[in-house]
């Protein structure tokens, strides 16, 4: 495959930015954060080449964002005097170059399937900076476990159960971290499907491990992952831990680490004011009081009634102002018993652990797909259509809200539009009225047509691969990864 060039004609650096924008913006539009390579690559005349070769869409993939962004956390760990470890949730992206990255960077990586877990062995990780956080846990994946000495972030009894048989048949040993949830927030307790509940935990251990302090069973940690983005949270479930993890130890269990999980957040979009505009936009379009921002008006979670929005917007924050490292900081910051939150984790001696992710990926891909027609619909909209399925781009969020990039193939002027500019919506493979790749209207400036590219940028977190169907029987995208020689290869999972 070839390496990543610039087009000699289009030379593409940061004054471009606008260039590389200027062919797709959202009637209320949502630029999105672009790496250098990001706009790299969108002035570079490979991708046409990648995409005939490779089909469409194509995954396109850069590591050293990750390494990045990995050494931003440790060094604000560093500056807080911590034993600090990144286990980065490989779940949030398939791709091996990743799972090597973190490894080369000195990361642990969270596991959550069999697959996930054998893989990872396979590409060489030392399996004592393995975590397993599968959901669900058959006795192959946790006799895997057992046998490879992964630590096994337990989520209830019956699991415990299993692993204190499977270690009993096997004359084993097998390492632990409790996952607890229910913790106390302003006033309410903070709910999860996961773990045991915080106010049982001591209970369970006094029944259920008492004989193992110095056995075969050894509860190295104290594990917990919380929805949403909130640093206030993080704050009340650390100081919680904390006071479980003296408890325990003084049960005589030599506890070594606090695991607090992922969901660090991270930021889309170059500007604040552009997400406060869309939403604001689009609540008034709910109204009646615009025209549409979305296809058909959607709500995107939200409902209008007798001049009223109702609901909750169902979509990933995509503006955040404090994100990342600089979350870390505030968290490790914030003040507890000892002083602050840093404090009291050092003065017991633990391991800080986490498991960020879809922010560890920031910056890291973008998915590619051709544009196969342009229709235009009676209600003068224009249907935009690229071979490419909904679940090729898209999370649990209502929809990717993050202006996309056209890469025309050809320099001529566009005919298509009135004077050349459309606006209208692109739409999938999959038979359903509903197959919108993107809810949102988006103005094509320039026109656009078939053989173009539409980039999504920043996919690498999930976007890519963490709903992929192969729905219809279509191939799964592939994945092909830059290095920083700018030279291009397939992932090897698209070899597994
Ligand atoms: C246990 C656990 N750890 C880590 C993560 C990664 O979270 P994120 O990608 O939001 O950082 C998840 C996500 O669901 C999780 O369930």
């Amino acid at each position: 495959m070839d390496a990543l060039a610039t087009d000699t004609e289009t030379p593409c650096d940061d004054s471009l930015d606008d260039a590389v924008r200027r062919g797709c913006e959202g009637v209320v539009p949502l630029r999105a954060n672009l790496e250098p390579w990001m706009k790299t690559l969108c002035c570079s005349s490979n991708v046409h080449d990648w995409i005939n070769e490779h089909g469409s869409p194509l995954n396109v993939l850069r590591t050293d964002p990750l390494t990045r962004n990995l050494e931003n956390l440790n060094r604000v760990a560093g500056l807080h005097d911590l034993d600090f470890r990144v286990y980065f949730a490989r779940k949030a992206n398939k791709c091996l170059s990743f799972v090597d990255a973190a490894n080369d960077a000195g990361a642990g990586i969270d596991t959550a399937s069999l697959v996930e877990m054998t893989q990872v062995i396979e590409r060489g990780v030392d399996s004592s900076r393995l975590i397993c956080t599968a959901a669900i846990k058959d006795d192959t994946l946790l006799r895997h476990c057992v046998a490879n000495g992964v630590t096994v972030a337990v989520d209830n009894l019956d699991e415990l159960r299993a692993i204190k048989r499977i270690v009993a048949d096997s004359s084993s040993s097998c390492s632990i971290a409790l996952r607890i949830s229910g913790f106390e927030h302003d006033g309410e307790k903070l709910y999860s499907r996961f773990g045991f509940d915080v106010d049982d935990v001591l209970n369970v251990i006094q029944k259920n491990l008492t004989d193992d302090v110095s056995g075969s069973l050894t509860i190295d940690g104290i594990h917990f992952h919380l929805d949403g983005y909130s640093a206030e949270q993080r704050v009340s479930a650390i100081s919680q831990s904390l006071l479980i993890i003296d408890a325990v130890k003084s049960l005589g269990h030599d506890l070594k680490f606090l695991d607090i999980g992922g969901g660090f957040p991270m930021s889309y979009l170059e500007s604040e004011s552009q997400w406060m505009r869309f939403l604001d936009q689009h609540r008034l379009s709910l109204l009646g009081q615009r025209e549409s921002v979305t296809f058909q008006n959607h709500g995107l979670g939200l409902l209008a009634e007798d001049g009223q929005i109702y609901g909750r917007l169902n979509c990933y924050p995509y503006y955040q102002r404090l994100v990342q490292a600089d979350w870390l900081g505030q968290i490790l910051d914030s003040s507890s018993e000892d002083g602050t939150i840093a404090e009291s984790i050092r003065r017991r001696d633990l391991q800080l652990r986490c498991e960020p992710g879809r922010s560890l990926l920031d910056g890291c891909g973008v998915t590619v797909a051709r544009v196969e027609f342009c229709k235009l619909h009676h209600n003068g909209d224009w249907l935009v259509g690229l071979s490419m399925n909904t679940t090729q781009c898209r999370t649990t969020s209502e929809d990717f809200l993050v202006d996309p990039i056209i890469m025309h193939s050809s320099q001529d002027s566009r005919s298509t539009g009135a004077d050349g500019e459309m606006e209208g919506y692109l739409v999938g493979a999959y038979c359903m009225e509903s197959e919108l790749l993107l809810k949102r209207k988006l103005r094509f400036p320039r026109g656009i047509e078939i053989g173009d590219l539409v980039v999504f940028p920043n996919t690498a977190g999930y976007l890519m691969h963490f709903l992929e169907s192969r729905s219809h029987q279509f191939p799964l995208a592939r994945n092909v990864v830059i290095g920083s020689d700018g030279a291009a290869a397939l992932d090897p999972i698209d070899h597994a």
